[in-house]
């Protein structure tokens, strides 16, 4: 094998499909022009939302009015229902900004997105968490004592208090009949009850919240939280006020300029397809999906949906007989075959004639490739990887003008986040874009995006001290 480059020419592929691949560059590249209308869009359908009639973006008020101290403490207990994994946490607050956690992961089981009977998603959540109860406690706690919850449920839910969670629609391919329109607490309460388990839902989480709270016990600075991850989304910090929707809503001795975190669910801008540079594969992408018309925005710019774009232009590639000549690929035809962590690996692939690429296509898909089809895919990779981030950031720069807010952290979190290769400095290249920046150093950028803190654990038992101290008596 030789030593690692990065970059490659194109060889050995025919001149059609350079002129293919010279299209591709065109359609998924966003300028910073166009970021910048974006954003401008973007942050008007922001303002929208908080309205009482309301917009495409639902922008829920998250019941959590108190920024963290910091100095809260105790012991919680939290879950988490992510896109791949159930998480059950329980951490220790000590009151000095740090924290402590002990956590197990369950896989969701395979098919349980698309259950017909919500008893098994419910039922499942409830095993899990009886499970680590039972490890945590094993001789159980004293009678009447409940161990308070912080339940993170990352998907758009309606809150006309902490913990109440309607569900308004599933996102990130769940599809789970007589659960929206629902309050999720009572679902999940009586499967715990069933099973004996004292534990008490006392807060019901985004993801995006719990991050912008445990971001800020540990750092002021922060101005958001966001998730990049199987789904996108943004949470803030909004001032009573200017939310319309609350109106009549809260307590008339709440002064108008207490603050109110609010998750945005940004991954359903532009739903009706103004201004989102959308290619033919995105089209089919939204058809396809369990919700056509709905998270127009996440569609081009999560994890769950990357590997999957990268598939439906390698399929069309090969249907005009372009590459994989005279191969079956049965297996590159199954919808959702490739997770992002393929154009994430192809990405990382450090061989000047992609070797592990080679290896990935062999192995996985049966698919025998050139070295000039690799270097195509590996390209088609960045033009897919770079525009979702391009793209991701024009959430948080409309968050950021419609705020006024010209400086801060933004607390990231999420496996495209963490995990695939360039996010990162993608990201931030498109926040200079759009913001005219000429700053080279990334972590010098007025708003600069950072690893935030575990927001779906330690954020989850924050929120949960900062509003439901009462019932936390019974452990701390
Ligand atoms: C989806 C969900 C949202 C969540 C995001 C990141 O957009 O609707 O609630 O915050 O994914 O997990």
């Amino acid at each position: 094998k030789k030593p690692p480059t990065r970059k490659g020419s194109l060889i050995d592929v025919s001149d059609d499909l350079i002129h293919q691949m010279k299209g591709f560059e065109t359609i998924f590249t966003v300028g910073g022009d166009k970021l910048k209308s974006i954003v401008k869009h973007f942050s008007s359908e922001l303002e929208k939302g908080l309205t009482k009639k309301g917009g495409n973006i639902p922008m829920i008020p998250a019941w959590v009015m108190d920024k963290s101290t910091g100095k809260e403490q105790g012991k919680y207990y939290a879950c988490d229902l992510g896109g791949s994994n159930l998480r059950t946490v329980l951490i220790t607050l000590n009151g000095d900004g740090t924290f402590d956690t002990t956590q197990s992961k369950y896989k969701i089981p395979h098919g349980l997105r698309t259950t017909q009977n919500r008893e098994e998603l419910f039922g499942f959540i409830a095993d899990s968490l009886t499970n680590f109860f039972q490890e945590q406690f094993p001789d159980g706690v004293d009678e009447g004592v409940t161990i308070p919850l912080g339940f993170t449920f990352s998907y758009p839910a309606s809150q006309t208090r902490i913990n109440e969670g309607i569900l308004q629609r599933w996102t990130k391919g769940f599809d789970i009949p007589n659960v929206e329109g629902h309050d999720v607490v009572p679902l999940l309460q009586e499967q715990l009850k069933k099973r004996g388990t004292p534990i008490e839902t006392c807060a019901l989480i985004n993801d995006t919240v719990g991050t912008l709270m445990a971001s800020l016990y540990a750092d002021p600075e922060t101005i958001m939280g966001v998730i990049f991850g199987t789904g996108v989304n943004g949470a803030y910090f909004d001032v009573v006020k200017d939310i319309e929707k609350l109106d009549g809503v809260l307590a008339d001795d709440i002064p108008g300029e207490s603050l109110m975190a609010i998750n945005c669910e940004y991954g359903s801008f532009d739903n009706e397809h103004l201004v989102l540079p959308r290619t033919k594969y995105d089209v089919m992408i939204d058809e396809q999906s369990p919700r056509p018309g709905q998270q127009a925005f996440e569609k081009m710019t999560s994890g769950y949906y990357l590997g999957e774009l990268l598939r439906l232009a390698l399929v069309d590639l090969t249907e005009q007989g372009l590459i994989f000549k005279d191969q079956d690929i049965t297996k590159l035809q199954t919808p959702y075959i490739m997770d992002t962590s393929y154009p994430s690996r192809i990405e990382e692939d450090p061989f000047e004639n992609l070797e592990d690429t080679d290896d990935l296509f062999n192995n996985d898909l049966k698919i025998k490739t050139t070295v000039g089809e690799r270097k195509l895919i590996r390209k088609l990779s960045e033009l897919i990887g770079t525009r979702a981030a391009r793209l991701s950031v024009c959430g948080i720069a409309a968050v950021c003008k419609k705020r006024g807010i010209t400086s801060g952290h933004v607390a990231a979190d999420g496996s495209v986040f963490n995990l695939y290769p360039d996010f990162k400095p993608r990201a931030h290249q498109g926040l200079r874009d759009i913001y005219d920046w000429t700053e080279k150093d990334d972590t010098k950028l007025p708003i600069s995006i950072v690893p935030a803190e575990d927001g779906s654990g330690a954020g989850a038992a924050i929120i949960a001290a900062v509003t439901e101290k009462r019932l936390a008596k019974g452990l701390s």
